[in-house]
């Protein structure tokens, strides 16, 4: 049997026809660039976020550059984030031209470990980006807490994690800003990429949305430089075929989570540590994480038994090369070098079959065998 990381295939047979009907109508309205797709996306998920604008730009990186650019942050600012994280979460920091400062996990969920934060602020901290990894909302009340103290923003990085909630309140109602990405492997994929930010500050939606046309306004006046960052036409007619399945699909990532953490605590709980949802929390499970011992031995095994895996991720950021400069060496957060070690994520989408779970669960048993 083959378990490949994701299979997009089955979703997209059951969604053609809508999909090409869908793209004709936009190549037939020659409408290509901010029109009626985008505002009908930004609307839907700025309403199920509980946020009161959106913003529809080209990718998940640009929204969280475009959100540190509108809340100020600039060169000579410091902003504090988790070392634990996509490579972009740290690059839209330094492409603001900002200095990122990391802080370590939580072990259990993988987030920034709110008792770190405070340590880490100087009189240049500008901005905390809180990652919300795999699908699980950060502990947010203690680090808006903090924001607030010390009068800094706060933008969600939630590029894995649309849909999750935390203590009853959505993601895209928790930070100044949210993003979002489209990436076609998350959990509302486009077919490209694409991005968006929440928001409900009036004044920070209008910043967002005139830098992302290069800062224009009106046409053809500059008074910011920005840049062109828009979400497409096409990639919004796609979005705005699968957004009404979003929950649904959430739900089924869900309850494979579930079917993943019983066969694993049943067989193999000397070897691998499940992934946990905190209380009052609603992963979307993005991504299947376990921790467990021989990861690279485990994962070679898997792949020679048909079973894709992925290590998300490998290097934590400040051991990134590209981030030398900044003076962190090993040692400096021993969580999240242990986590990049043991961290092992399992095929995970909507569509996965009960017996390709129960295949990938003996494939491990076999490994520890
Ligand atoms: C945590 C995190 N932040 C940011 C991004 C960037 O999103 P994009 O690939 O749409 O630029 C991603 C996804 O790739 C991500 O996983």
């Amino acid at each position: 049997m083959k378990v490949p990381m994701l299979d997009l295939s089955e979703q997209y047979q059951s969604l053609k026809a809508e999909v090409i009907k869908a793209l004709d109508e936009v190549m037939s309205s020659s409408s290509f660039i901010l029109g009626k797709n985008v505002k009908k996306l930004e609307q839907d998920v700025a309403s199920f976020s509980n946020a009161s604008y959106g913003v529809g730009v080209a990718n998940g990186s640009d929204a969280l550059h475009i959100s540190l650019q509108a809340c100020g942050v600039g060169p000579g600012d410091e902003v504090i984030t988790t070392t634990f994280s996509f490579f972009a979460t740290a690059g839209a920091i330094a492409r603001a031209g900002a200095k990122p400062v990391f802080v370590d996990i939580d072990p259990v969920t993988f987030n920034i470990d709110p008792k770190q934060i405070e340590q880490a602020i100087t009189n240049n901290t500008k901005a905390i980006i809180p990652v919300h990894l795999y699908g699980q909302a950060a502990d947010m009340d203690p680090i808006l807490e903090i924001a607030k103290k010390h009068q800094l923003h706060v933008v969600d990085d939630a590029a894995q994690a649309i849909g999750a909630e935390y203590k009853g309140r959505k993601v895209g109602e928790l930070g100044d800003t949210t993003c979002f990405s489209f990436f076609p492997t998350k959990n509302l994929g486009a077919y490209g990429d694409g991005g968006m930010i929440v928001t409900s500050d009036a004044e920070l939606a209008e910043k967002m949305s005139i830098i992302r046309v290069h800062g224009s306004k009106p046409k053809y006046y500059h008074h910011v430089l920005g840049y062109n960052s828009r979400l497409d036409e096409l990639q919004a007619a796609v979005l705005n075929i699968k957004f009404p399945l979003l929950s649904q699909w959430s739900e089924l990532r869900r309850e494979k989570a579930a079917n993943y953490t019983r066969l694993l605590n049943e067989k193999l709980s000397e070897h691998v540590v499940t992934p946990k949802e905190e209380e009052n929390r609603y992963h979307v499970f993005h991504q299947y994480t376990i921790r467990v011992e021989k990861r690279d031995e485990l994962q070679q095994f898997l792949k020679e038994n048909g079973v894709a895996s992925m290590v998300y991720y490998p290097v934590p950021l400040h051991l990134q090369p590209v981030f030398a400069e900044l003076g962190y060496k090993e040692g400096d957060f021993p969580i999240a070098e242990k986590t990049a070690k043991e961290a092992l994520s399992l095929p995970m989408f909507p569509e996965l079959k009960q017996e390709q779970q129960e295949y990938v669960i003996d494939v491990i048993e076999k490994f520890f065998a």
